[in-house]
């Protein structure tokens, strides 16, 4: 039975192009999975647009100069574009800064807001005088008060994911002035979250959804049992969507307040276009809501966007949330601000055409249960021993020979025997193995099950071996040839979801839409799809060989960012304010040891050392487990800062600090002038 669906897919921030991480996280997959709803013929709304507001726009545009308007008009038709030239095939791609998201928005809130759904408060708020501005979100960093994260932003955690308010924050800093923020007093709306934490217990921990992904469920679930409390969702900023009532003068909606009504009002503008109803796609009981997204979203998605259309009332919950984990390119986490990202324009100039390849080399490495790591080798190999040795090999031998022997129409099969009875039976079997990894967003499996259905085609020619038998047995011949045929356009049919690009060449050359019905997927599982007589193209080139020297040329690339990363860091960190030579003796640094080392539960960063100073075997908690094995560094002699106020950490006292500092790849490394990759100038901290 057709279903309705609404699909979403994480609005992107337009503060600058997207790039692989993106597309693997959240894009591909969302658009695998639409395709192939459409394929099977349901009914479906996919749902996008640039997520215009939000502290790191105002930034970016402050750091270049330029309006906020000019900053989300740029890079909102540059992330358009790169969304169309890799097949995402959005029925809308709105934008936050559209009328009509405005409208939607102010509504929603009013809405709350009549029905006594926030909490009006007047609390103290994180301040920078000399700016003269509130520190919201991005405008300020600090410890985070979970895993200890130092950098961590007001509103959100990008190491532990946590969801906190600015003034949690251990530390802050203003990150317009570095200055210690002051607290002033102002009126925020808040959202009591903690007033829905029944519904939310109910409808995600004893409801069904144990079937999300387990990394969804989890962090969840956490977070509930930690128990929730109101979130503002105001913000004293000028660049956003006024907040619409008594009192929100100089106040815009908090960004992750508006961002997922953007779902909302990208529904109405398509609906309105299209002649449809957008209610039908959003408070319809039978509308299946599904957001795909990154992990650093799933609070967003599965607490406080939830928590919203429940207090609003006449909305549907999302019946899945299926976040992924994170992309790292070579080893190392993608970044914008270092340069270390492959960004989707300058992919398709150095891989022109080649969108399908870069879409299943992200799809068959996807982060999906743990995060990946993307490699050029990896996407070489999936290219030249994947698409082009099994794909596009089968293609073009069905292809080549099918006119060659009978100048491109499809021969008349004779008897089949048990081979051909048997991959017939395992060709149609296909449909519903691929059917049901899509359906339990499992892409990388999918896409290496449409891999193994071009293998079976493989295997079939060579043990056939039709330019063989063409010089002995003609009719034999015929129906290997036959079955490879049938083989190769359920290919074109079933690769559609993951290579769009390819689908569409190889169902051109079969010459699909000049038969009686276009084969499509449930065909595809009931019958052979090519009759014979019918009148095949000639080949066209799917997939062609990447060589060793065009990887080289990206992985230059990337040793450039590097080196221009680490320039960059030497000329953005100015000396400090000059001190005394008193101040500086304040200072206790000693030489000690690690004696011992190890994970600090819980935590990605910490490691708790028992470092010998000399003066005392002491305590010492210490970020640096990304970079370092614990059994590594035992042993290892250390500057260390003795005379640094005790402090706790996630409840462990440390007792002073071990002095690091950067390698050119940003990871972290002891104090050694002499280590060849720490820059001149890198700061000791
Ligand atoms: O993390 C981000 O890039 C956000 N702009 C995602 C927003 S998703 C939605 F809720 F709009
Ligand atoms: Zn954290």
């Amino acid at each position: 039975m057709p279903k309705r669906y609404t699909i979403t897919a994480a609005l992107p921030y337009t503060n600058g192009p997207i790039h692989i991480g993106h597309l693997a996280g959240v894009y591909v997959p969302a658009d695998i999975y639409t395709r192939y709803l459409r394929l099977t013929g349901n009914d479906v709304a996919f749902i996008c647009g640039s997520d215009e507001h939000g502290v790191p726009i105002t930034i970016k545009a402050k750091k270049e100069g330029v309006s906020p308007q000019d900053i989300v008009d740029k890079y909102h038709s540059i992330i358009k574009t790169s969304f169309e030239d890799f097949g995402i095939s959005f029925d809308n791609y709105s934008r936050t800064s559209a009328k009509i998201h405005h409208d939607t928005a102010s509504e929603f809130f009013k809405t709350l807001y009549d029905n006594n759904e926030f909490v009006e408060e007047i609390s103290e708020q994180l301040y920078d005088a000399e700016a003269n501005q509130f520190l919201a979100d991005r405008f300020v960093v600090g410890t985070c008060p979970k895993c200890g994260n130092e950098e961590s932003y007001g509103d959100q955690c990008e190491n532990c994911g946590t969801s906190h308010n600015a003034t949690d924050l251990i530390n802050p800093k203003s990150a317009i002035t570095g200055n210690v923020p002051t607290l002033k007093e102002t009126k925020h709306w808040f959202l009591p979250l903690n007033k829905h934490e029944q519904f939310l217990k109910d409808w995600i921990l004893k409801g069904h959804k144990k079937d999300w992904k387990p990394n969804v469920y989890g962090q969840v679930k956490s977070w509930i049992d930690d128990g929730l409390r109101p979130r503002a969702v105001t913000r004293d900023l000028d660049w956003g969507i006024p907040v619409p009532v008594e009192g929100g003068e100089g106040k815009v909606l908090y960004v992750w307040f508006d961002a997922p009504i953007g779902y909302i009002s990208a529904t109405k503008e398509w609906a309105a276009r299209e002649g449809k109803n957008w209610e039908d796609y959003w408070k319809n009981d039978d509308t299946k809501l599904v957001h795909f997204i990154g992990k650093d979203n799933i609070v967003f998605h599965c607490i406080i966007f939830p928590a919203m259309l429940k207090a609003e009332g006449s909305y549907i919950l999302p019946e899945n949330v299926p976040a992924n984990e994170f992309l790292n390119l070579e080893g190392n986490k993608l970044s914008t601000s270092k340069n270390w990202a492959v960004w989707l324009p300058d992919y398709l100039v150095d891989f022109p055409n080649q969108q399908d390849v870069l879409r299943y080399a992200l799809t068959a490495n996807a982060p999906e249960t743990k995060d990946n790591d993307f490699t050029w080798k990896d996407f070489q190999a999936r290219n030249n021993n994947e698409l082009v040795a099994i794909f596009g090999n089968f293609i073009n031998r069905v292809v080549v020979l099918t006119n060659k022997y009978y100048d491109g129409e499809v021969p008349t099969p004779s008897d089949y025997n048990a081979i051909d009875d048997d991959t017939i039976a395992a060709l149609k079997a296909y449909p519903a193995v691929i059917s049901s990894s899509i359906e339990r967003y499992r892409f990388r499996e999918a896409s290496q099950e449409l891999m193994n259905l071009a293998r079976l085609g493989n295997k079939y020619l060579a043990d056939e071996e039709p330019w063989k038998t063409i010089k002995t047995d003609e009719e034999r011949t015929k129906t290997v040839m036959f079955t490879a045929l049938q083989i190769a356009s359920s290919l074109a049919v079933l690769s559609e979801p993951f290579l769009p690009f390819t689908s569409a060449k190889l169902k051109n050359i079969l010459g699909h839409a000049q038969l009686e019905s276009e084969p499509n997927w449930k065909m595809a599982s009931e019958q052979l799809l090519l009759p014979a007589h019918h009148k095949i193209g000639k080949g066209e080139l799917l997939f062609s060989k990447i060589e060793d020297t065009q990887i080289q040329e990206q992985l230059d690339k990337l040793e450039a960012s590097k080196k221009a990363n680490a320039l960059a860091h030497k000329a953005v960190e100015p000396q400090k304010e000059e001190i005394t030579f008193d101040d500086f003796s304040k200072l206790d640094i000693r030489v000690g040891t690690i004696l011992e080392a190890e994970k600090m539960p819980k935590t990605k960063k910490l490691l708790v050392l028992k470092v010998d100073t000399g003066i005392d075997t002491r305590t010492i908690v210490s970020g640096i487990a990304e970079s370092f094995k614990p059994e590594a560094i035992i042993g290892k002699r250390v500057t260390v800062l003795v005379n640094l106020a005790p402090r706790a950490l996630r409840g462990v006292e440390s007792q002073g600090m071990i002095l690091m500092t950067e390698d050119s790849n940003g990871n972290l490394v002891f104090v050694n002038p002499d280590n060849k990759e720490v820059a001149d100038g890198l700061k000791i901290s």
